[in-house]
């Protein structure tokens, strides 16, 4: 099975499954180096398309994390036509929920790499999934560095434990190609004042907080809950809480 992204946050969490599931694993990123691990590490840059045939070959299963701030549409068409030439039995992806509402750099670039894997011939899966707790815990830690801690009106999350997207997307990559499945999401709704007082609680920091307003078209869509999946989702099992309070024991844990 090929992992592209597997030294990522999800991929660092997908790949040991796959291998306790018994599959041999290659890894492709653009700094992979073999750490002696048992898995392959093959380092390509999906954006530039050379060498991916060599990647690719021999993969049943491709599952594909790999993506950044911008190029996932391009990098995930590269990816997409190396795994037709290659014969790949099933393509899974991760992409990101409400791909299709908000009309920002990031998610046209996942909406880009989402089309191309959707309209391949390669027997595909797509799993969108809601923001992940890393990526909130990155986010409040950098506005809790400022004096006063900005906190956009009305925009609510449902953050996800990559954990359990991870065990999701085993399950999908396991199985047969289901098109595009229910969305992942935590079990959980927060605003996002409510996300960085916990975070602020955790860290036994205090902030002044600053009420803003998110503007233009992307700003309706959150403040009408445009960005969340209420009904008919995968819901995780870990919330931003259980994320937090891990967070802090295995910082204390180290100290
Ligand atoms: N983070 C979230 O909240 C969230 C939510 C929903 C969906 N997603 C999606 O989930 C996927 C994984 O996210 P993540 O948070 O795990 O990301 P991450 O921690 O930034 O990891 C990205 C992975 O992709 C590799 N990569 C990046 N650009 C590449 C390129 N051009 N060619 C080859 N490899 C490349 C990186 O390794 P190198 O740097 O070595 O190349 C790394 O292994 C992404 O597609 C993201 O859009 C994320």
């Amino acid at each position: 099975m090929l992992v592209t992204g597997g030294t990522g946050t999800l991929g660092r969490q997908v790949v040991p499954l796959v291998q306790a599931a018994g599959w041999k694993v290659r890894v492709l990123s653009r700094h992979a180096q073999d750490r002696g691990d048992g898995i392959e590490y093959v380092a390509a840059d999906l954006t530039q398309g050379d060498g991916l045939d060599a990647v690719v070959e021999g993969a049943e299963v491709v599952v594909h994390l790999a993506g950044g701030p911008k190029g996932d549409d391009i990098g995930t068409q590269n990816l997409v036509q190396a795994a037709e030439r290659a014969g790949v039995r099933h393509l899974v992806h991760i992409s990101v929920t409400a791909v299709d509402q908000l009309p920002l750099t990031y998610f046209k670039s996942k909406l880009g790499a989402e089309q191309a894997v959707r309209r391949s011939s390669v027997p595909w899966t797509v799993l969108r999934a809601a923001q992940f707790h890393d990526f909130a815990l990155r986010t409040t830690r950098a506005m809790a560095k400022l004096p006063v801690l900005p906190v956009p009106g009305g925009v609510r999350f449902q953050p996800v434990d990559a954990r359990d997207v991870a065990e999701r997307l085993v399950e999908l990559a396991l199985g047969e190609p289901a098109g595009l499945v229910p969305d992942v999401v935590g079990p959980k709704v927060y605003t996002v004042g409510e996300l960085a007082q916990d975070y602020l609680k955790a860290t036994g920091k205090r902030r002044l907080s600053l009420p803003i307003r998110v503007p233009g078209k992307a700003g309706k869509v959150y403040r009408a809950g445009g960005n969340l999946t209420l009904s008919g989702a995968h819901v995780g099992t870990r919330t931003w809480e259980d994320f937090l309070a891990a967070q802090t024991s295995a910082k204390a844990a180290a100290e």
